[in-house]
């Protein structure tokens, strides 16, 4: 399981690249066309948070840090200890929002919008998830016993 691991802590690096690279896009371009690049860009975001999505779910199921924690301890006791409640609760509920409005983005592309309209949509959207995504990755300095680069050092 600890490759799958390093693979999961590896593509949050990514996500947020592709998350910024996005922001940078829709504002730049808030006055330009919404071209074929700007749906691919948004596209490769989406397959990225998905795999991630779901690489977290095998290791919330599978894994010591997550589901588990509800076996050894009731809810109560889950949410009074704060290392428990990120692993059991914060950190599930907050990527699933994320990924969910970076999928809602997906949609944005869709939709028979002025193109000005979906620039600033979506970059309402990849803010929001990005401002999620960073309040729930378990950055060294909270103490969650998660690295910068999970088998680098
Ligand atoms: C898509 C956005 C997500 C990002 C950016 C993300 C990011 C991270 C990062 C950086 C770690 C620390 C890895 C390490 O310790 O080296 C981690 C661990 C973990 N994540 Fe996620 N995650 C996401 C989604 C999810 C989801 C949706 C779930 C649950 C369904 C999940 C479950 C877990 C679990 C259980 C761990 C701890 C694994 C362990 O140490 O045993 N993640 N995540």
């Amino acid at each position: 399981m600890e490759w799958i691991l390093g693979l999961h802590s590896l593509l949050r690096w990514l996500i947020l690249i592709f998350l910024i690279v996005n922001i940078f896009r829709s504002m730049v371009e808030a006055d330009a066309s919404y071209t074929p690049d700007d749906t691919k860009w948004n596209l490769r975001l989406l397959i990225i948070a998905h795999i991630n999505l779901l690489i977290g779910f095998i290791q919330y199921f599978f894994g010591s840090k997550g589901f588990a924690f509800f076996k050894e301890s009731g809810f109560g006791e889950i949410m009074k200890d704060s290392f428990k409640r990120f692993w059991a609760v914060e950190h599930i509920t907050g990527m699933i929002i994320a990924v969910a409005i970076i999928t809602i983005s997906r949609g944005v592309t869709k939709k028979d919008l002025p193109d000005l309209v979906k620039h600033r949509r979506q970059l309402l959207l990849y803010s929001l998830a990005l401002l999620i995504i960073i309040a729930c990755i378990p950055w060294p300095f909270r103490h969650l016993g998660s690295p910068w680069f999970r088998g680098l050092y």
